[in-house]
């Protein structure tokens, strides 16, 4: 299973910058190919992303990415095992954050390595995945955008995320047409009450609120109207996004002008998470107020999902410091936050060994290539972030997981809401 060649292109994602299409060859038959994703609300202790500045593509260009992968990396994988890719890469970027090559550039010559693997193989991405991780495969319960603020929605909300999860559903194609019963409803709840109906970047709804708590109860509406119950068929999820609210010690939400210390932006949340139906909550605060965090899963942590985004990007070394410290009890788990899949693979394997739900998650700015689907089934994710249900570069992502559950036919479990373990066995 020996590479016979590496390729790179620029290409565009769904905010129209561009970013890397790696290709690799194993012989001259079994071919894969990837495209990395591209946050905007990135927290900083993310792996490099190699831009090139200067006029082109007003700086976000990645032709030095791109040459990266042509020349060096492309040198030294030919005639290398395909399983042994990620530790030549790791080798050639010692510099701990891929700020050498880019991880831009290293993560989407490791997936595309990945799929030609799988090709060689003749089995389809999550099959060679679960190979790699010994996981029983699951079909992941979605976390799904209805309405969009922050970076995503030119901040008509400060809160970044709000999400619903089907709780009740029975198969992923159950939970997608619940979803989409409430999607259409929200729609439709929108457009009644005068609110805009475009689309944000991520394919959820950007209405003009005058507080976090309007969207709240335009939410709620739209999960009643169809007939669900909040709470027991569909849960509320909150990206907070807290980093990017965060500023000389103090939590601005300006929407409802407020300032908030940590622990007023801990009661703040906590008080929603009283009022509505809120299962699962994202960077409550920021990526370093290990204080915040530490009083937010005091509070929360005994019964609500309370996820690590920029806290942990996808590191190891920060997720064992959240557990060392007793913060969160989820980890956002996002390839191109750490730049290959043998580094995720680890982040993966060390939620499972202490007992942080985890969940896989596309980025702001994402393409029509679906490797995380692939990715949740593989490794025995129970979740997943994908965005709202509409724009290609989501639907991508959801039809493959539709595609998998036909063709896994109940061998695969789906665990729904318990994907959460909301039971009693949270840990923090
Ligand atoms: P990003 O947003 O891709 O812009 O970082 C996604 C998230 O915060 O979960
Ligand atoms: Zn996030």
């Amino acid at each position: 299973m020996k590479i016979s060649d590496v390729k790179a292109f620029e290409v565009l994602d769904s905010r129209g910058f561009p970013t890397v299409e790696a290709v690799v060859w194993i012989g001259d038959r079994h071919v894969g190919s990837a495209i990395v994703p591209a946050g905007a609300s990135k927290g900083s202790h993310e792996a490099f992303e190699m831009r090139d500045g200067g006029r082109r593509w007003m700086g976000r260009g990645v032709r030095k990415a791109v040459d990266n992968v042509n020349t060096v990396i492309r040198k030294a994988l030919i005639g290398v095992e395909a399983e042994h890719v990620d530790d030549i890469l790791l080798g050639l970027d010692d510099s701990g954050n891929k700020s050498k090559l880019g991880a831009n550039a290293v993560l989407a010559v490791s997936l595309a390595a990945a799929r030609a693997a799988a090709n060689y193989k003749g089995v389809p991405l999550y099959r060679y995945i679960q190979g790699l991780t010994g996981a029983k495969p699951v079909i992941p319960t979605p976390m799904v955008n209805m309405i969009s603020g922050g970076h995503h929605a030119a901040w008509n909300l400060d809160f970044q995320d709000l999400l619903i999860i089907p709780l009740k559903a029975e198969n992923f194609s159950q939970a997608l047409e619940d979803v989409g019963l409430v999607y259409h409803s929200l729609k439709k709840t929108l457009s009644e009450r005068g609110y805009s109906t475009l689309l944000a970047d991520e394919g959820g709804f950007s209405p003009r609120c005058r507080s976090h708590e309007e969207a709240f109860q335009l939410l709620l509406a739209s999960i009643e109207e169809p007939g669900f119950k909040p709470g027991h068929d569909i849960g509320l999820a909150l990206d907070v996004a807290a980093t990017h609210l965060y500023s000389g010690g103090f939590y601005n939400i300006h929407l409802e002008n407020l300032r908030l210390s940590p622990g007023e932006m801990v009661d703040y949340i906590t008080q929603l998470c009283g009022r509505y139906p809120v299962v699962s909550v994202e960077d409550g605060c920021s990526e370093d107020d290990w204080d915040g965090w530490r009083v937010l899963t005091r509070r929360l942590g005994g019964r609500v999902q309370l996820l690590g985004d920029d806290l942990f990007t996808t590191d190891v070394k920060r997720i064992r410091k959240g557990v060392e410290e007793g913060v969160a009890n989820s980890v956002l788990i996002k390839p191109n936050q750490v730049g290959t899949l043998r580094e995720t693979l680890e982040a993966l394997k060390y939620c499972s060994e202490v007992g942080y739900t985890p969940v896989v998650s596309a980025r702001s700015g994402d393409t029509e290539d679906s490797f995380i689907s692939d990715l949740a089934v593989g490794a025995g994710v129970a979740q997943i972030k994908i965005g709202s249900i509409a724009r290609s570069e989501r639907t991508s992502k959801y039809n493959r997981l539709l595609r998998i559950e036909d063709e896994l036919s109940g061998a695969a479990k789906y665990l729904g809401g318990k994907a959460l373990r909301l039971s009693g066995d949270l840990v923090g």
